[in-house]
């Protein structure tokens, strides 16, 4: 399988990868989309600015600034508030709708929403098939799961429903709920299924490496790569992995992690500056022992102008 055939996609992250985190690794990587952390539906139609405030991009012609793709995330349990929500989404000018049934937080799965829907394949192709069937046949619906909820009994029901309800794309975390976010992730179960020639499957988890890369394209037989945290700890992991970059160094990396101070004081959450940046430096000390040293020196830090003048003292 030839990396040059993959598709790239950035991963939703709840918290973490916002608009402004998802300019900068935009720039840096040749990513082919970008899905944003979920909105929740419950019973309602969601006002607009929901969708704006989540995704300025929408403002944008649906992409980031380098000109990947957004796609809108949602997640719920009840198939007909998704599918009007959808319907905006798309409206406002998303890339099609990514659906989320595989968050694992307690508040989300006890109101029957995220990962808790993998115990009932029956419901996540109704709330697949609504969707899909309230949009136009040219928007993509692409679907978020993990292997199971406890266990992977369930993982080749689960696919049947979304190749059945007609999903154009799904990605699979590779772990149940019950893993968590534990190593390993289990690429091979992916490389088991027999939907291969039925959907395109997008293989995620535990890619930090392009030998990481290598070793889940392999075993999940799919060329199509979903990056989270490994990106946030190497910023050009996907240019690595696609374009045979070499990985960034921490010089150059004090230069992105200037401009995205920057972006991050001109940014609305401004009000959220230090724990963003120290939320950051956790996932770049994987990467970089320079980052943890940072890290150190404004853990207890508040004020930005002094958290500023040790940031300048990198490079
Ligand atoms: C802090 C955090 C927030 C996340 N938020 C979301 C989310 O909003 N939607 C979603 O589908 N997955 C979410 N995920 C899961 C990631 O998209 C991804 O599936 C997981 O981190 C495994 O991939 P990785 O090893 O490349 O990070 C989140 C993960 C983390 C660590």
């Amino acid at each position: 399988m030839n990396l040059t055939d993959s598709q790239l996609i950035l991963a939703p992250m709840e918290g973490v990868l916002d608009h402004l985190m998802r300019e900068l690794l935009t720039s840096l990587n040749p990513f082919d989309l970008c899905i944003t952390e979920f909105i929740r539906i419950v019973d309602s139609l969601l006002p607009e600015r929901v969708f704006h405030r989540l995704s300025p991009e929408l403002c944008q012609g649906g992409a980031t600034q380098s000109g990947v793709p957004i796609r809108i995330q949602l997640l719920g349990q009840d198939s007909n508030w998704l599918a009007e929500n959808a319907v905006r989404a798309i409206e406002l000018g998303s890339n099609g709708i990514d659906l989320n049934f595989g968050c694992p937080a307690k508040t989300v799965n006890k109101n029957k929403g995220g990962a808790v829907l993998l115990k009932s394949p029956e419901t996540i192709y109704q709330i697949v098939s609504n969707v899909k069937n309230s949009l136009e046949r040219s928007q993509c619906v692409s679907v978020k799961i993990r292997l199971g909820f406890e266990d992977s009994s369930l993982f080749n029901e689960i696919v049947d429903a979304v190749v059945q309800a007609n999903a154009n794309l799904l990605t699979i975390h590779a772990r149940t709920k019950s893993h968590g976010y534990r190593p390993p992730a289990y690429w091979d179960l992916i490389g088991k299924l027999p939907h291969h020639n039925k959907i395109d499957i997008v293989a995620n988890g535990e890619i930090w490496s392009l030998t990481d890369a290598k070793n889940c394209i392999m075993q999940a037989k799919t060329p199509h790569l979903m990056l989270g945290r490994g990106v946030l700890a190497l910023p050009n992991l996907a240019a690595v992995i696609k374009d045979n970059a070499t990985p960034m160094s921490w010089p150059k990396l004090c230069v992105v992690f200037k401009r995205y101070c920057e972006l991050e004081q001109q940014g609305e959450k401004s009000f959220y500056f230090s724990s963003r940046l120290k939320q950051w430096l956790r996932y770049l000390k994987i990467q970089y022992p320079q980052a943890e040293q940072l890290f150190n020196a404004i853990k207890t830090l508040k004020n930005k102008d002094d958290i500023m003048r040790e940031i300048n003292k990198i490079s």
